[in-house]
Order: C-alpha cells, then structure tokens, then sequence
C-alpha cells in the first residue's frame, strides 16, 4: 500500500514536471551540446538523359501552347545514374531524384533543381544529400546549396559544385561533373 502511494507520488511529480514545462509557454529550449562535425568532399558525374526510349529525365508539365521544351515553367521528373567517372560504363555511386523547374523569364536560362541524390555504394550506402537551389546552367562552374541529408547525411550542409562536361545542345543529354563539399555531424 505505502509503496503505491509513494510510486503515485512519483508519477504525479513527474507527470505535473512534464505538463508544466509544457503549459508555461509554448517554446522549451535546452542546452545543446555540440558534437563534432565531419567535412565530406564527393565527386561524381550524372546522367541526365533526355533522348532515346529510356529517358531519365521526363518533361512531366509546362505552360499550354509553349514549343521550347526548357521554357520558363517546364517542369522535369529525374531519375539519373551517378557514375565515379564520366563514361556511362563507369562505376554507379548512386542516383538523383526528383525534378527541375526551369525558372528564368529572362533570356539566360536556368534551373531550380529539387532533388535527392542517394548513394548505394560504399561508406554512404543508403544514405542521401537533399539538394534544393538555384542551378544557372550557363555559369561553368556554378554552385548549388545542399541544404540536408538523410543517414550518415543527417543534418548536412553545404555546396555542389557543377561542371558541364558533355551538353548535346540538340536533345539536351547532359554529363554533369558534381563535386560536393558537405559538413555533417
Ligand atoms: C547497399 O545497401 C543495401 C541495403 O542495405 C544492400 O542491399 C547493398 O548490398 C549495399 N550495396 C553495397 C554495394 O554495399
Ligand atoms: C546529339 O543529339 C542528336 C539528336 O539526337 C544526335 O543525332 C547526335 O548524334 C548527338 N550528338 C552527340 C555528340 O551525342
């Protein structure tokens, strides 16, 4: 009996604490002990391929009645192989997925790309950088914000950056060269 009064007591301390910390206001902040953080550099190459009967990148929306294909508002859904080296025969690190949005009204193009680039090879297998940014295309090179990450990725931060190796102005395949420089826990 005094022993499960003394156990209620206790709950009722602890519980009262919690909704306390709680209802007081509507923020809780805590002392946060910094860990040590890694830099990460990467290089790789992606694919993106628009020709053939296999495309990984797919126009998937864009304005009504616009013929060029990259104008302001095409909308592409990707799905590119990551290679260590720039030959499509090369070792596959990972792959890049999501889309890109051409963005400029302008008349230089560019890119907004919102996209994961996972790794499955390696000390990052099944692990990913989440990169959302602007992508000037004309600019070589020019520099994208890697702005998370998922796994060993978690919390990441930092740049990409991009260097058209190969452009095939008329069906727009392109190899891209990506060196990544990311700080993580
Ligand atoms: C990567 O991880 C997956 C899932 O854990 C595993 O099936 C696969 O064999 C790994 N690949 C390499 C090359 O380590
Ligand atoms: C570029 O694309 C055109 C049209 O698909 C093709 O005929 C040509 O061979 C390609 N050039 C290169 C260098 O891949």
């Amino acid at each position: 009996m005094e022993k499960t009064i003394i156990l209620s007591c206790i709950l009722l301390v602890l519980s009262s604490c919690a909704s306390t910390a709680l209802s007081k206001s509507y923020w809780k902040s805590s002392t946060y002990k910094a860990v040590k953080l890694h830099k990460t550099n990467l290089r790789f190459f992606i694919h993106d391929i628009l020709s053939g009967s296999n495309p990984s990148a797919v126009r998937i929306a864009g304005p009504p009645g616009q013929n060029n294909p990259i104008g302001f508002g095409s909308v592409y859904a990707i799905d590119d192989v990551l290679t260590e080296g720039p030959e499509i025969t090369s070792a596959v690190v990972g792959n890049a997925q999501g889309m890109y949005l051409s963005s400029s009204q302008g008349q230089i193009p560019s890119l907004v790309l919102y996209v994961d680039l996972a790794f499955t090879t390696g000390k990052f297998n099944g692990s990913s950088l989440s990169v959302f940014s602007r992508n000037p295309i004309t600019e070589n090179p020019r520099e994208m914000a890697v702005v998370g990450g998922r796994g060993r990725f978690r919390r990441a931060q930092g740049t990409v950056f991009v260097k058209t190796y190969f452009l095939n102005n008329t069906n727009g395949d392109a190899i891209l060269e990506y060196d990544v420089e990311v700080v993580h826990p």
